[in-house]
């Protein structure tokens, strides 16, 4: 999984290269690299270790003065970090160049096919396949031009990929291809722009075309036009993006994971939008499906979405009256699920273009099921493979760890499973009305629980150097810990596990010991007294608590201290999650500061991955 850019126009295209690169940092960060075609027709290949920034001081870059270029930001699927596997790459006699987001599956084989053929790979990345083959087709055949060439290649091709090719002997023209993998084409005045995402382009544009799989698009500075892979012509609309492109900024804090937290009252604000502006109806885009011809749902998702998910399944349990079965991804799409035409499936993503979540929503579809996805990217692949989609309209999140999709989807899955009450005529269940009030009431509590980021941060001080961390509760509290565990693992690089506080006794409490840290989250008055008491026996243990919680807890009778409760604002059980993660996702940042940590670049991770 990595970042691709594109420019062709009449600007330097060294400057727009990196300020997309930057912008895509998130999908990969451990090389990066450019393919300018200077203006004496000789293409230059500019490539460094690490982050976009080395890359960017890169003396080199100072030669390129081009306006046609190709950029790549990595993470390193088949071949190490180095720079010699860093995008991008070229054939054997160096006259076409590729960058490429995606996994060639077939690798072997075409390997050997080239080998055979006369061609020898430098590098250990599938990627370099790529432009040998190309030339292989090219050679063959060079009347049929270079398009016929690349259509031929990307035939041969297993697995997924976003392309773009350039070459000294294309003048002015960029050929970009896509299967599995994101790609979008900005339009400007005569120029034209390539990106993984929309934001790495979007201050440059507000026009786009979407490539879907199996397609070819050719631009020049002044046109684009697209082909399928046998190099039929395919008419495409032009989609306006309303994205503010100074919401992919920083805003002045530190980080964006930090911008991202803070933003989450405007977040489930935008998100809840209008579905209560009526009081006789929820309002939400799914007119015409009849909720009645399902006897069972599945959230399917993976990372924080399958959180959301985990979050929900108890609201659409009682409200929507449907068994819920939460599923991850990358699990659901292999283990043949019991699912047809009376079975609903609801996806949930931010990106729209998690591989693992794209199989199992096909396969969901290829049984007869009904799919509505829950989406942040507008356009994604996600949500033109949907029947139905939902958007959450969290903005741009750029920091790897989600932090305002996740309360997003978890507000938008609440609308839903009250949407679906009220399609199914349940909307007479005890406490719909107060569930209404209580999403609507979300920004605001939001807000208040974002005011404890300073003692928040004292914690974190008492335990940023800790080994290990449990996270403990009941219920939602239980699917609150395991997004909260999972904060903290992805960027503080703490061991952390997430338990369902009955568990522990079953063998995880051999792991308590002096000075261990539990967190534990109460927000269900059902199960306040059993989780407390769960507390009580890790404490005795001599672990060191915090309690989150909006209960009106009594600690007096056990070894919990008042000083380690932090109190969130009081609201229903069923979507406290979306706020009793947000002490969580600051535990999990200050921790990560006091580390000193890039919080928004995790190691190893990436924010979209369209691999499996
Ligand atoms: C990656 C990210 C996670 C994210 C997951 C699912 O693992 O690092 O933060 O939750 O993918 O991504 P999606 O875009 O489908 O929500």
């Amino acid at each position: 999984m990595c970042g691709i850019v594109g420019y062709i126009g009449t600007k330097k295209a060294v400057p727009v290269l990196i300020n997309g690169l930057l912008s895509l940092e998130y999908r990969g960060y451990d090389s990066a690299g450019l393919a300018v075609l200077n203006h004496s027709s000789a293409l230059k290949i500019v490539k460094d270790m690490g982050r976009v920034k080395n890359l960017q001081n890169n003396p080199e870059l100072d030669s390129l003065d081009g306006s046609l270029g190709i950029a790549h930001t990595r993470w390193a699927t088949r071949g190490a970090p180095s720079k010699n596997n860093s995008h991008p790459h070229t054939d054997n006699s160096e006259t076409f160049t590729v960058v490429h987001n995606g996994i060639i599956e077939n690798y072997d084989e075409l390997k050997s096919f080239l080998a055979d053929n006369g061609y020898t790979l430098h590098t250990e990345t599938d990627t370099e396949i790529i432009p040998n083959l190309i030339h292989y087709y090219y050679s063959k055949n060079s009347e049929s031009g270079i398009l016929s060439a690349v259509s031929n290649a990307l035939k041969k091709l297993e697995g997924s990929f976003a392309i773009e090719v350039i070459s000294p002997l294309l003048k002015d023209t960029i050929i970009v291809a896509k299967k599995d993998s994101p790609v979008v084409i900005g339009v400007g005045e005569g120029e034209n722009y390539v990106a993984s995402d929309i934001p790495a382009i979007l201050s440059y544009t507000r026009k786009f075309y979407f490539l879907e799989d199996f397609e070819i698009a050719e631009l020049t500075s002044d046109s684009v036009k697209f082909y399928d892979f046998d190099l039929n012509s395919i008419n495409k609309e032009i989609k306006d993006i309303e994205w503010d492109a100074v919401a992919s900024e920083k805003n002045g804090y530190d980080d964006y994971m930090l911008k991202e937290i803070f933003e989450q009252p405007t977040a489930i604000r935008e998100t809840i939008g209008t579905a209560f502006a009526s009081d006789d109806k929820i309002n939400l885009p799914l007119d015409g499906l009849d909720f009645s011809k399902f006897n069972k749902m599945y959230i399917i998702a993976c990372g924080t979405a399958m959180h959301a998910g985990l979050a929900t399944k108890y609201i659409f349990e009682k409200f929507a009256k449907f068994q819920c079965e939460v599923d991850m991804a990358s699990e659901f799409r292999y283990r043949d699920p019991l699912i047809d035409e009376h079975t609903l499936c609801i996806f949930i993503s931010q990106s729209g273009e998690t591989a693992d979540t794209i199989a199992a929503l096909k396969l969901a579809k290829d049984h007869g099921s009904t799919t509505i996805s829950i989406v942040n990217v507008i356009g994604s692949s996600i949500t033109r493979l949907s029947d139905y989609v939902l958007y959450t309209h969290a903005g741009p999140e750029i920091a790897v760890a989600s932090t305002k999709a996740y309360t997003c989807q978890v507000t938008l899955l609440s609308i839903l499973a009250m949407y679906i009450a009220e399609n199914k005529g349940l909307s007479n269940i005890d406490g719909f009305n107060e569930l209404k009030s209580d999403i609507i009431a979300l920004p605001e509590k939001v807000k208040s629980a974002l005011e404890l980021s300073d003692s928040i941060k004292e914690l974190a001080k008492q335990n940023y150097t800790k080994k290990d961390m449990f996270y403990i509760g009941r219920i939602t509290d239980y699917a609150i810990c395991m997004e909260g565990s999972l904060k903290l693992k992805e960027i503080s690089y703490i061991h952390s596990e997430a338990y369902a506080a009955g568990e522990l006794k079953h063998g995880t409490i051999a792991l308590i010991e002096d000075g261990t840290s539990v967190i534990g989250v109460i927000t269900n008055p059902q199960i306040s007294s059993k989780t407390l008491s769960n507390l009580d026996e890790v404490v005795t243990r001599g672990a060191n608590i915090i309690l989150v919680t909006n209960q009106d807890v009594d600690v007096s009778s056990t070894n919990i201290e008042e000083n380690s409760i932090i109190r969130i604002p009081k609201c229903s059980p069923l979507v406290s999650p979306v706020i009793a993660v947000v002490p969580l996702q600051l535990f999990a940042y200050h921790t990560a500061k006091f580390k000193e940590l890039d919080v928004d670049k995790p190691r190893n991770l990436a924010k979209s991955v369209t691999v499996e």
